[in-house]
């Protein structure tokens, strides 16, 4: 990166620092109080939710990894579904709370605050009827139709505790996430529509549920009417529960501390974790990080590109948006159908006033130029924001001058499914922009950087490090479902008394933050969060292959590609063939999120002489900086690395 594209500033205009509900002063003075009087601070901000018995009580927490616990408002009651929902009904009982765009471009839907009230009681009750009862855990294994969103809320409404998972993943990987949660109950749909592209949805269903052994009830929603297996015994039409069901649900009062969902998320080590979030506080960051960092106002149209499948959909689709009566809009189809442009067109269509995405949608666009942007006017756009990966200035200043024309800021959003909302991130009218960087903290987050030896390193002027955050928030996830020691060491264990982000990253002479990406064994790939060790235990589960290493390398599209270094059974010498066996094999077993890039095959991976991979040399040798690959002297047979070098794929 140039300096002077580091350097660039773009300060907020006076015009929109005037407007916005916060500005620069605003900002730091809150800020300041947040940190100097927490308690006084969020009893005030959790107002913004409508609690049926108040708290007394703000925080209770323990960082401390021998009396581990995070609690906020935990003598409070509230129901998220009515916050999202009922108490909107007085005053915006007709304006639209969902606008629902389908694959099809000639298809989409609005579901007014009064008609999603309806829907969403209908299924509450339908979930009772069929047996959910608070506390249980429901799968959602869903294409992008409003229905997704009324499953989430219904879930809610009766305490059931939601666990969506992507309809990108295998039925493999959902039947591993039903069984980590000992969920009875899924929710799905014949089939999803992408890109006129049908997914089975159901028939993956069916595999998942034969694996798991412990489903009782899988309710299907009728999405595209394709042919689907059925089981009478088991398998509920969701359009007769529905019908059958009552409109008139009351929403079961639900301690703060109470889950609200689980999401599984990948880690450096194991299998995918259950980030588990809870109902007060959860709600309060959603609801006030959507006021704040979109500086969202009554009326405008909201659309955020994500799929519900991950976090950031619930809390910035369904839970932050619908929370403050906002219009969120969903989208069910894919930015490249049937046009390069139909981002612009449905912005145009809809009149969109804040579009949030990714980085790597955003480079996927640039690709096709500025001409399928500007046949569309998209005048009704005054705000972008970005999240999931970092964002190169190149994307950056694409996303600024060609589709906001130069009028609109772009929050780059730093945040993870484990903080429940964004943590570091501009807010439009107080912040000014550096390009590629998620510039400050938010209310309540405290960040520092650990140095290579685990000190800390001092609070003032430019360093890198890897990213702690000091203080809890309230929107921290809780636990890790079911393992609450591996929550423990996970995160609170590398640095003793600070929350672990898994992240680096550098602060600025500003006191800017420039996240530079995973220092684990976590990978970034088109913004989808992949753990090196899932794709290996993939890879290994094949009767081909003896041994796998996987490392990520930078990739112009998604970030970061998947790079495989795999040794076949017997010292077999691999063919052509076998490359795309094992690219299908790893999209059955954990889905085409993870299909790896390049596969390099070994005869033997570096390691030590105490048998450990060593994953640096990999890594270079992926990245194609095999020049300098650091101490080699511990490795059992150097040999090893000449061969891997000369056979790399990334050249
Ligand atoms: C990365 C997504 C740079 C980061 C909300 C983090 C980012 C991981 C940004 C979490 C950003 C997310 N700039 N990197 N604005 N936002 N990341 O759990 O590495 O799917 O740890 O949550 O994405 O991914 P997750």
């Amino acid at each position: 990166m140039s300096q002077s594209a580091q350097n660039a500033i773009y300060p907020v205009a006076a015009e929109r620092a005037a407007a916005a509900g916060i500005d620069a002063d605003r900002r730091a003075d809150m800020y300041r109080r947040s940190l100097d009087t927490p308690d006084e601070f969020w009893r005030e901000e959790a107002q913004r939710i409508d609690w049926i018995v108040p708290f007394t009580e703000v925080s209770d927490v323990s960082w401390n990894k021998d009396d581990l616990h995070i609690r906020w408002f935990a003598d409070g009651t509230l129901n998220a579904s009515a916050n999202c929902i009922d108490r909107h009904l007085p005053a915006r009982a007709d304006d639209p709370a969902i606008i629902w765009e389908g694959d099809d471009p000639t298809v989409d839907a609005t579901i007014t605050y009064a008609q999603l009230h309806e829907k969403v009681c209908r299924l509450a009750n339908g979930l009772k009827s069929v047996g959910v009862k608070k506390g249980d855990r429901v799968t959602i294994y869903m294409p992008m139709v409003p229905e997704a969103a009324y499953a989430m809320l219904a879930c809610a409404r009766i305490g059931a505790v939601h666990s969506v998972v992507f309809g990108g993943f295998s039925p493999d990987a959902l039947a591993g996430r039903i069984i980590d949660c000992e969920s009875r109950f899924v929710i799905t749909a014949d089939e999803g529509l992408r890109g006129s592209r049908p997914i089975p949805l159901k028939a993956n269903v069916d595999k998942a549920v034969a694996t798991a052994g412990i489903v009782d009830k899988v309710i299907m929603v009728k999405r595209t009417g394709g042919a689907v297996d059925w089981d009478a015994s088991r398998d509920v039409a969701y359009e007769a529960l529905v019908q059958a069901a009552s409109p008139d649900c009351p929403p079961e009062p639900m301690n703060a501390e109470d889950p609200l969902f689980i999401l599984y998320t990948s880690g450096s080590t194991g299998k995918p974790k259950g980030v588990l979030h809870t109902t007060g506080g959860y709600m309060v960051w959603a609801s006030m990080t959507h006021e704040y960092v979109f500086d969202y106002k009554p009326g405008e149209i909201y659309w955020c590109t994500a799929d519900v499948g991950w976090v950031t959909g619930h809390t910035y689709i369904v839970y932050g948006p619908l929370a403050n009566g906002a219009t969120t809009l969903m989208f069910e189809g894919v930015p490249t159908w049937p046009g390069p442009d139909r981002l612009w067109q449905v912005v145009d269509k809809h009149q969109v006033n804040t579009l949030y995405t990714a980085p790597t949608a955003i480079r996927a666009l640039m690709r096709e130029g500025d001409g399928p942007v500007k046949k569309h006017s998209r005048s009704s756009l005054r705000l972008l924001g970005t999240v999931g990966e970092p964002i190169n200035p190149e994307a950056w200043n694409w996303y600024y001058n060609v589709v906001g024309d130069g009028r609109c800021p772009i929050v780059d959003t730093w945040w993870q499914t484990e903080t429940g909302g964004a943590l570091i991130t501009p807010l439009p009218g107080a912040t000014a922009l550096k390009p590629g960087s998620a510039t400050l903290p938010i209310f309540g987050v405290e960040p520092a950087l650990m140095d290579a030896e685990g000190q800390r390193i001092a609070d003032s002027g430019p360093a890198s490090g890897n990213l702690v955050i000091c203080r809890s928030w309230p929107g921290q996830m809780r636990t890790i479902y079911g393992d609450h020691q591996r929550f423990i060491e996970t995160y609170f264990s590398t640095y003793p008394g600070l929350y672990f982000t898994g992240d680096g990253a550098r602060r600025d002479e500003d006191g800017y933050w420039w996240i530079t990406g995973r220092v684990d064994d976590v990978l970034n790939v088109s913004g989808h969060r992949l753990g090196t060790a899932e794709i290996e235990s993939a890879l290994v589960a094949h009767k081909d292959v003896a041994e796998a290493a996987v490392v990520g390398y930078p990739h112009d599209l998604k970030g970061q590609g998947i790079y495989c270094y795999v040794t076949l059974m017997g010292g077999r010498v691999a063919a052509d063939e076998d490359v795309d066996q094992l690219r299908k094999w790893v999209r059955q077993e954990i889905g085409p999120v993870a299909t790896p890039d390049l596969i390099q095959f070994a005869p033997a991976l570096p390691k030590t002489r105490s048998g450990k991979i060593m994953r640096r040399i990999l890594r270079k040798i992926a990245e194609n900086e095999f020049g300098n690959l650091g101490d080699t002297s511990t490795l059992a047979d150097p040999g090893v690395v000449d061969d891997l070098i000369e056979n790399r794929k990334n050249r």
